[in-house]
């Protein structure tokens, strides 16, 4: 459940209008319920709360300083997969130790940073990052935790793009190497073997491939400990938990820890749960606001409502052919239903927030707004063909505030140089 709904003809977000926040902020923007945020947490929480896992938003979703420091506040860890990350991270003064970091290219300097801050975990993708960790570790006279994150080679019902967990994604160790670096774990002095790791894609609707994943790491933990390996006290199984876009009936928080916890019995005292959700948390949280520019028909009598939001802001639907529901923001009833496409003002024809949509005819002026964007969308936003990145506003019931300001011209051309030299 979200909380942008309609009070009569108004779309709200919370118990604010959002044509009401339009007309102060102009448009486009993204706008997020930070209720509509807790209340996803929470839900994933209290499901899981007979093993009181460690709950770490996967920050690539949604990185607004607001909506990180409102999931923190209320006992959220953080996944971070770049320094970046780690910088917002420790701004929003997350514990360190709910910090997990993952990427298959962790930099030196990204990894010394990590370990200063003290963050419990890496997860881990190679055998030369294990090097990599080890040596900046010793260096640094430390030791540091470390997850091997596993590819068990499950198949997940996802886009191809958001797929990870099989064998030919870049993610993850094959099992029998996974293994081997855990018999040879004494190479590693400064790292403590303290965990396993899996991620086996995004959008993933049914418990079935999570269940076969987690099966496939708890046979690895217990394979290692039989071999002497006893240091293993965290199962991270990722996040990939699908949401609503359209028709999508994925399972509910509860159904996913009646699915998964059966499977951790007689674990609880030797493994931590890790989860590490992104979209679930924030994807049906946040909307895109746009407005209808203009309108035209196309050849074959199609229709096209041009809106002043493109695919700089929402890459979704241009990259993964993504559907977001879009609504209008101010609902007449009487009005007639069409079919269309409706694209934005950049000169690709890939430029697209939705395609053949039936839809209440538009004209110049309405506002609309793109439903389930908190997740992947304003995080994926550039600067294409020159357009400063929209604001992110976030409400809390009856009140809103600019959490991001849109950007300036000259925030466009700040880190740019006219180079002289080049011109003679
Ligand atoms: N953990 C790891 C290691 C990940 O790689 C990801 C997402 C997550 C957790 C969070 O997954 P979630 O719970 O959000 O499914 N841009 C794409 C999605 C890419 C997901 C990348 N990894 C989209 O817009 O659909």
């Amino acid at each position: 459940m979200h909380r942008f709904q309609y009070v009569g003809k108004q779309l709200y977000c919370e118990e604010t209008p959002v044509a009401k926040i339009a007309q102060r902020v102009g448009t486009p923007f993204y706008l997020y319920s930070i209720g509509t945020f807790l209340d996803h947490y929470f839900k994933l929480r209290d499901a899981f709360k007979p093993v009181d896992p460690l709950i770490c938003f996967s920050m690539k979703a949604n990185s607004n300083l607001t909506v990180l420091k409102a999931l923190v506040e209320n006992g959220a860890g953080l996944d971070i997969v770049s320094g970046g990350e780690l910088f917002r991270a420790k701004r929003v003064g997350v514990d360190p130790r709910k910090v997990v970091f993952a990427s298959v290219g962790k930099t030196p300097e990204e990894i010394e940073e990590a370990i200063r801050a003290k963050i419990l975990m890496f997860n881990v993708e190679s055998a030369q990052e294990l090097e990599a960790i080890n040596a900046v570790a010793g260096r640094l006279r430390t030791t540091q935790r470390i997850a091997i994150r596993l590819n068990p080679d499950v198949a997940a019902d996802t886009h191809h793009y958001i797929t990870t967990g099989r064998k030919e994604n870049k993610f993850g160790i094959h099992l029998k190497t996974a293994y081997q670096l855990f018999m040879e774990s004494y190479r590693y002095p400064f790292l403590r073997f303290a965990g396993v790791h899996i991620h086996i894609g995004s959008q993933i609707t049914e418990a079935k491939p999570f269940i076969e994943a987690v099966r496939r790491c708890l046979e690895f933990i217990d394979g290692v400990r039989y071999a002497g390996k006893t240091t293993v006290e965290y199962l991270n199984i990722g996040g990939g938990l699908g949401i609503i876009y359209s028709k999508e009936k994925p399972q509910t928080a509860q159904q996913f820890a009646d699915a998964i916890l059966p499977l951790l019995k007689g674990y609880e005292n030797r493994l931590r749960l890790v989860l590490e959700p992104g979209r679930f948390i924030s994807g049906n949280s946040g909307i895109l606001v746009t407005k209808v520019l203009y309108k035209k028909k196309g050849q074959n009598k199609k229709s096209f409502v041009i809106v002043d939001a493109g695919m700089n802001d929402l890459i979704r639907p241009a990259f993964y052919g993504a559907y977001h529901e879009i609504l209008p923001v101010l609902r007449h009833v009487r009005s007639k239903v069409e079919k269309a496409d409706v694209v934005g003002p950049i000169c690709e024809s890939g430029d697209f927030l939705a395609k053949d949509r039936r839809f209440p005819a538009a004209e110049p002026g309405q506002l609309l707004a793109v439903m389930s964007c908190g997740a992947y969308g304003f995080v994926m936003s550039s600067n294409y063909n020159s357009r400063p990145r929209v604001p992110e506003v976030v409400v809390s019931g009856r009140k809103f505030y600019v959490a991001r300001q849109r950007e300036t011209r000259n925030d466009l051309i700040r880190n740019e140089k006219i180079v002289r030299e080049v011109l003679s």
